[in-house]
């Protein structure tokens, strides 16, 4: 069967840059007759406008015959004024969760003609080519009992719970393994098994793992504190990054500053396999529906061209397509292309349109 693809731009700038990774997606398509459909369905706050609903009940049905959802962006702070229940029903989240998705990838890599652009020294940025696999399901964000209440002094107390079960642990480890064997062969696997419980089950689980399936493959456990110190000191050591939903939320973003902006970083969430083996998954830019450049097409849209990257990788099955789309990004990067966030100044920028003609142009 043909992987089926859903298109959702969403809000601000997720449509002017989606739009640039759809005609790269459409290209790779044609050149190397992938097995896709490709459907666009509405979504979002102009969405809402129109039709009362942020995703349709049409892009409902869409979303659960769709393999894979190429994904703009939300913009949830736009949507303070919008009845909560529809809030919550057109959410990223609740996205995320019909889509059954439970491993957040990011991948960072560095690329030598952004230098300049980076606060980082061109020797600790050389050769940096890392991915976060981070675990989506549980931790902190969903944990029982939250709230604010008050204590027995009546005080005001904020109560979050961090809380993991072993399946689910096993489950993100299992995929991370995985990734690192086709990789460089090195898991780091991030906790605070010093002071956390679930930390604690999280080394016990992953090292059983290791033990009993992955021998083949090196391991390493570090403390998430000692984790963000590597990263800004010697990036190049890592390969695979297992993480926690918060650790993976804050470090991912720390590692982001590596890569010199937003507009370049791209991320892949996949569900478990189905029945078929195939998993779920969506892509998108790790940035926002940025409201102060939208309209203006302006944007960057390498994230979004990347995401496509990983949706052929990880998706089509199609790797060779997935690296022809990263070099003609490393391509157009080194001949000088440059949208304005990643511009020094004084330094042309390209539109968002002119940066797709600059990567379609070496496709
Ligand atoms: P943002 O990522 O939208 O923007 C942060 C800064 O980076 C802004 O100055 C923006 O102009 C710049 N920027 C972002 N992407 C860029 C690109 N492709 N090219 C050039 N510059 C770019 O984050 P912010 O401002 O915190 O949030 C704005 C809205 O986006 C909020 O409603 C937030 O909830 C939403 N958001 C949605 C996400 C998603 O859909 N997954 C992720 C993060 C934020
Ligand atoms: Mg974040």
């Amino acid at each position: 069967l043909p992987l089926h693809v859903l298109v959702l731009g969403g809000d601000g700038i997720g449509p002017e840059v989606t739009a640039q990774a759809l005609r790269v997606l459409r290209r790779m398509q044609a050149k190397h007759d992938l097995p896709l459909t490709i459907e666009e369905q509405p979504f979002g706050n102009a969405t809402w406008r129109a039709t009362g609903s942020l995703m349709p009940a049409e892009t409902h049905a869409a979303v659960d015959r769709a393999d894979a959802v190429l994904f703009g962006a939300a913009d949830s702070l736009g949507r303070a004024a919008m009845p909560a229940e529809e809030r919550a029903r057109g959410s990223l989240l609740s996205l995320r969760r019909r889509l059954g998705l439970f491993a957040n990838l990011r991948p960072v890599r560095t690329e030598r003609a952004l230098d300049a652009v980076s606060p980082f020294k061109p020797q600790t940025l050389a050769g940096v080519d890392l991915v976060f696999v981070r675990e989506l399901s549980g931790g902190v964000y969903y944990g029982e009992p939250r709230g604010i209440e008050r204590d027995a002094d009546g005080r005001r107390r904020g109560i979050n719970t961090h809380i993991y079960d072993e399946d689910q642990i096993i489950r993100a480890a299992r995929f991370a393994f995985a990734l690192a064997r086709g990789r460089r062969g090195l898991l780091t696997s991030v906790d605070k098994a010093n002071v956390m419980e679930a930390g604690a089950l999280w080394r016990q689980v992953v090292t059983a793992l290791h033990h009993d399936e992955f021998r083949d493959v090196r391991m390493e456990h570090m403390l998430a504190d000692t984790c963000a110190l590597m990263l800004n000191r010697e990036p190049r050591r890592f390969d695979v990054i297992l993480t926690d939903n918060l650790f993976g939320d804050v470090l991912s973003d720390a590692a982001a500053g590596l890569a010199g902006s937003l507009g370049l970083l791209p991320s892949g969430s996949l569900s478990a396999p189905r029945p078929d083996g195939r998993r779920r998954a969506l892509y998108e830019p790790v940035h926002g529906s940025a409201p102060d450049i939208a309209g203006k097409g302006v944007a960057n849209p390498l994230a979004a061209i990347l995401s496509v990257a990983l949706l052929l990788r990880w998706s089509a099955g199609a790797e060779e397509a997935a690296q022809e789309v990263e070099a003609a990004v490393t391509a157009a990067l080194d001949a000088g292309a440059r949208c304005a966030d990643i511009a020094l100044p004084g330094e042309a920028a390209l539109g968002t349109e002119a940066m797709g003609e600059a990567v379609l142009a070496r496709l």
